[in-house]
Parts: C-alpha cells; structure tokens; sequence
C-alpha cells in the first residue's frame, strides 16, 4: 500500500514519523476521515474546510493541506481504489520538534495520508439497528475541533464493544450529545432532533447532510437537546458518520428503543443517504 508522507509516495511499511512528533507526544494535531464511494472522496469538500478550521484553531499553517484533493486522488489510483468503498485518512501534526510545551518556532508539520479499502457494514445492521451504551461525558470542551487526542473516545467506544454495542453515547449535564465517532439524531414526539452544533460535539459532516436530507424530505426538524432521562420516549434514533453512514440504532442501554424495529423517519433517511452516495444506483424507498 502506498502513502502520502510529507511530500513523498511510500510504501507503508517505509513510512516514519520521528519519535519528537508533537503528534506522537501531545497529540498536537488534528485529522479527518473521507468517506469513498466507487473512487470519488464524498463531500471532500467541507472535509477540507473543517480540517482548514481545526488547523486554524491550532494556529498550524492551513497551506499544509492546499495539496489534499490532489494527494487523496493519487492514493486511489495508486492502490486500486477507483472502485467500491474505501476512506482517505488524512492527519496534520505540528512537526517533529524537542519535546516543550509551546509551539516550536519554524516546525514544518507533518502531514500524512493514506487510502484504504473499507469494508462497508452488514446490511443486517442498517435494517435492524444496532446496538448503543450511554457513558458519562469525560472528554474537554473544545470537541469541535477534530483533534487526534481521542482517548476519551477510544475507552466509550472499547466500553461499547464489550457490552456487545456498536456505539457509546456520551451524556453531559443529562443530555444524551453525540457517539464516540458519531453524531446522534432522535425522533421525540414525531420530530427528528439532534444536539445543537457547539463546542461540546463535532459538526459532522454527514450530520450536516442529514438535516438537509430532512429539509428536502420535509421532515419536522429542530436543533434540540436529548434528555437522558427521556430515553424511554424516544420513537426512533440513528447514528451518522463519515463510516457509520446513516445507521439505526434499536437498543440503548440494554433497552429497545421505540418499539425496538427501524422506524419511518430513519428508513427514510438511510435511503436518501444511500441515493446521495450512490447516485447511480437506484434504491428502493
Ligand atoms: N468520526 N462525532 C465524533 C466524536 C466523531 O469522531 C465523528 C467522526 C463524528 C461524525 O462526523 P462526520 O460525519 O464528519 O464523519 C461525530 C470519524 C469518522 C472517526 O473518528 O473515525
């Protein structure tokens, strides 16, 4: 497999960062994953604009990834990925400087990307729903900006594994927010809602083409907090994502949600999803 290392194509294997890589030590950067559709980057483009935002907000040069579109186009062809389902993983670090706490002065960042093959989920999942845990919100209150410091992240989603659940749902001050790599729409009293975009979730890519999908389908929408202890009112819930996709979710915590089959609104959504990626295959509604 080949990568993109700042500058060069390499073979994975041959790809190094420096052990002084502010991203090994701090995890001083920030990433995106790009969702591939038969060879096409899908919605590349606010993909670049968030990753330009958070580069913004770590005061990184944004011209670290003027090149991406091009990079990302190169991997795929290069690795025989115009075809079928992949994703462009793409990370900018601050650059491999003795370890201090302040930035470096004149510290080239480190860019790295790479295409990989994805191997999309069963179809069983987006038919019945799958499962969800809710955990406690440990994570920092800057969680708009796609840092590479996950770890919050990656012990709820090992939490949900081990309880047998796809996701974990981070609740704070008693509002059920987003997925460990998901945001989370509901249906609550007949109206699609999902958590307002702040500081305290990612603005989802996906997230934002969802609540267009919903305009265009007329779908009583509103930006509006999930209480916790509403849990049990809820009619339908999914989960949306860059690989997650439009996904349902059945279970929280052990119990069904609604009456624990995918409802109308989130089939509706799961196939305007699907059109969107794949234009050119007709799905039935
Ligand atoms: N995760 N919320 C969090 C915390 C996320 O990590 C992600 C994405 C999302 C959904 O955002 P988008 O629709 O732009 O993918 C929401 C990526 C895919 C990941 O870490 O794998």
């Amino acid at each position: 497999m080949q990568v993109y290392l700042n500058g060069e194509y390499i073979d994975h294997a041959d790809a190094k960062v420096s052990v002084d890589d502010r991203g090994f030590l701090f995890a001083d950067g920030v990433y995106e994953v790009v969702r591939v559709y038969d060879g096409h980057p899908f919605l590349m483009k606010p993909h670049i604009a968030r990753m330009k935002d958070g580069l913004r907000a770590l005061q990184i040069d944004t011209s670290s990834i003027d090149d991406l579109g091009q990079i990302a186009e190169r991997l795929l062809r290069e690795n025989n990925l115009t075809e079928g389902d992949a994703t462009i993983y793409a990370q900018v670090s601050r650059g491999a400087a003795p370890r201090k706490h302040a930035f470096p002065p004149n510290t080239a960042p480190t860019l790295y990307v790479a295409a990989k093959r994805f191997t999309n989920h069963p179809a069983s999942w987006f038919e019945n729903g799958v499962a969800a845990i809710t955990v406690p919100d440990n994570r920092w209150t800057r969680c708009d900006i796609k840092s590479i410091a996950l770890l919050p992240n990656v012990l709820a989603n090992q939490a949900a594994h081990a309880a047998g659940a796809f996701e974990a749902l981070f609740v704070k001050d008693g509002v059920v927010i987003e997925g460990s790599h998901s945001n989370l729409f509901a249906v609550l009293d007949g109206k699609l809602i999902t958590y307002p975009k702040s500081n305290y979730i990612l603005a989802g890519i996906t997230r934002t083409l969802v609540i267009e999908l919903a305009r265009e389908l007329n779908l009583p929408f509103a930006e509006e907090s999930l209480l916790w202890e509403r849990l049990g009112d809820v009619e339908e819930m999914f989960l949306s994502g860059t690989t997650t996709e439009v996904l349902p979710v059945t279970t929280v915590d052990g119990k069904p949600v609604g009456n624990g089959r995918v409802g109308a609104i989130t089939r509706q959504l799961v196939n305007a999803y699907a059109r969107r990626a794949h234009p050119q295959v007709s799905v039935s509604a």
